[in-house]
């Protein structure tokens, strides 16, 4: 999986391969295992491929001026095969002569290679992009380069975008896909093409832009985009228009995009609020055709990976009280593999900061047709899940670079506690208590932002233990839980989080001096039960980190204190923060390279 970009020139003056590197950059959010390019030149295929990040492809490609008109290029997050030179795209079929990158997965790519190999034909690599390289190039000695890739994907199996040149056809490039995102966009001012798994890579314009639907080839040159379906009969396809704007995004002075996208938390809080203000309650817009179907709904689904599965965790109790709705919380991965009891009236709510997660993407397409209404929280516009879901609510914090998601998180909880409200609203729920709390979330990000250096002398303290346990109770628990996310994400140091009375009943024996544990004590109805399991902790020597909004001393000196501005049904919201900054300091004291850690991707776009 990974990220695919293509670019043919039209009227710009602009140079395919550093227009394709330019672009890879915006792409490297979907993986940054090796990266490379590939185009033809003057008959033959050049290909410049590299283990790591795009910037060392400008190395390779040196100083040399090509004459060329177009390039095809992509960003790896490993899937079959290791971080190799080999193993990285553009792959080069046997008989050199197209060059093929691909995001997605090849399911049945082991009987393809045996089909391939019985035919004498060999492999340098171990990925499954190579058999699909393979296949059609051996098609196309037998048939057209366009029928032959039909040809090839009649036999494949599993979802995947795939865009590739070939010497015979020098200034064209193909692109095919199923169930993987792939757009082709034309420039309105220069009718330059742009290729890309993901629009909002293209250079800043204005675009005729069109995604190509599963199992369709379009063909594509500076002078004509043909899309041809299944049979090979030409489609016409409408397209949208998109408005690209790619402005450069710094670190503002911050070492990191992490410690920038935590700091920013507060005034985008801030901005949120702002937006969805109504009288005196809040409301969203985009909601107000769905009132009818808000009234009808007697359950809500939400789905989501990750850090967004972690919001939903957070926000599900909230919700349910507010809405007197069950609200059942879903991994995407495992939604598909998992029985359901069919139940009429659910409003599905999909939460993704990319909108491109695979998993989230095939639970949502497993049982759309069943749900009242699709709601997205989303992050990006223009991404796969905002147009398949009915309805789209935008997390309004900008681009996020940082893997590991801290700004996107904070506005996904936000706005489901934002929802709940709505919702209540509209069905006529009294909440106006949380108004003036909800209000003085952004005061309590401030807060936690000015005890920056306390928590990050803690963070150096607890930097030396090898494993950390995260505790609370309650919506603290899933706190906790994405907090040793944060933890695991950027430091690689194994962190589990556990409920605190369920300490007692098994993990309790991994208690020892070595073991480090970060309790977080937000909702005060329950802390004396929190502190009592700590106790316990404490009493088989274990170093407990306590984020809590007063000092139990007899429990840990290691206290930072939270103020959660009189709240505790919004506290998780600064305690996460708290914990994206112990987790940011204890990282970077262990030098760990935060905003790109090792074998992670910002969007999963495979299963
Ligand atoms: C990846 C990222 C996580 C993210 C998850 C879900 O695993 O590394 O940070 O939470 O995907 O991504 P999404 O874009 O769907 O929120």
């Amino acid at each position: 999986m990974c990220g695919i970009y293509g670019y043919i020139q039209s009227k710009s003056q602009k140079k395919p391969l550093e227009q394709c590197l330019d672009g890879l950059k915006n792409l490297q959010y979907r993986g940054y295992d090796s990266a490379g390019v590939a185009t033809i030149c003057d008959g033959d295929l050049i290909a410049f491929k590299t283990v790591g990040k795009v910037d060392l492809l400008n190395s390779l490609i040196g100083s040399k001026k090509y004459e060329l008109s177009m390039a095809i290029a992509h960003t790896r997050w490993a899937t079959h095969g290791g971080l190799s030179t080999e193993n990285a795209h553009p792959q080069i079929d046997y008989q050199n002569t197209l060059a093929l990158v691909h995001n997605g997965i090849i399911e049945n790519h082991i009987q393809l290679k045996q089909f391939l190999e019985k035919k004498d034909v060999t492999f340098l690599s171990q990925t499954d992009t190579e058999v699909v390289t393979n296949l059609i190039s051996y098609f196309c000695n037998q048939m057209s380069i366009k029928e032959a890739a039909l040809k090839a994907i009649s036999m494949i199996e599993g979802s995947f975008a795939i865009v590739f040149i070939h010497k015979n056809s020098p200034d064209s490039i193909f692109a095919i896909a199923r169930s993987c995102p792939l757009a082709i966009g034309i420039c309105d001012h220069t009718s330059d093409v742009y290729i890309s798994s993901d629009p909002s890579s293209f250079s800043s314009s204005s675009y005729h832009t069109t995604f190509i639907d599963s199992d369709e080839i379009a063909v594509i040159s500076n002078s004509s985009l043909l899309i041809y379906d299944f049979n090979g009969k030409i489609k016409e396809k409408s397209g949208s228009h998109l408005v690209v704007k790619n402005k450069d995004i710094t670190k503002d002075g911050f070492d990191h995009y992490m410690h920038k996208e935590i700091h920013d938390q507060s005034f985008l809080c801030r901005e949120i609020l702002q937006k969805r203000k109504h009288q005196d309650s809040f409301y969203f817009s985009e909601l107000k055709k769905s009132e009818q179907k808000i009234k009808q709904t007697k359950h809500i689904d939400i789905i989501a990976c990750g850090s967004s599965y972690n919001a939903g965790l957070i926000a599900k109790e909230f919700l349910e009280r507010l809405t007197l709705f069950p609200i059942s919380i879903h991994l995407a991965s495992e939604y598909r593999y998992t029985f359901h009891l069919d139940k009429k009236d659910t409003t599905c709510i999909v939460i993704s900061q990319s909108g491109e997660t695979a998993d989230t993407l095939a639970a949502l397409r497993y049982k759309k047709e069943t749900f009242l209404q699709t709601i997205a929280l989303c992050n990006v516009e223009s991404s796969t899940l905002t147009r398949e879901c009915d309805l789209f609510i935008p997390l309004l914090v900008g681009k996020e670079i940082s893997v590991c998601s801290t700004k996107a998180f904070t506005s996904q909880l936000l706005n489901l506690y934002l929802l709940g409200i709505h919702f209540s609203n509209v069905l006529g729920i009294n909440h106006q208590k949380l108004i003036s709390e909800i209000n003085n979330i952004p005061f309590a990000i401030d807060d936690i932002l000015s005890k920056e250096n306390i928590i990050k002398e803690y963070a150096h303290k607890y930097s030396k233990y090898p494993f950390f346990l995260f505790t609370g109770r309650k919506d603290m628990y899933y706190t906790s839980i994405e907090a040793a996310l944060k933890l695991k994400e950027i430091s690689y140091i194994p962190a589990e989080a556990m409920p605190a009375g369920e300490m007692k009943h098994g993990p309790i024996a991994l208690i020892d001096k070595n073991m480090a544990t970060v309790a977080f004590i937000g909702n005060e109805e329950i802390s004396s039960k929190t502190l009592s399991n700590l106790s316990e902790i404490n009493a088989r020597n274990g170093q407990i980190l306590l984020f809590a909004s007063e000092i139990p001393s007899h429990i840990t000196k290691d206290v930072i204190l939270i103020n959660s501005n009189g709240s505790n049904t919004f506290a998780p919201i600064p305690y996460s923060i708290a914990g994206q900054l112990f987790s940011y300091h204890l990282a970077k004291n262990l030098d760990r390279e935060i905003d790109f850690p090792r074998n992670l991707a910002k969007s999963v776009t495979v299963e």
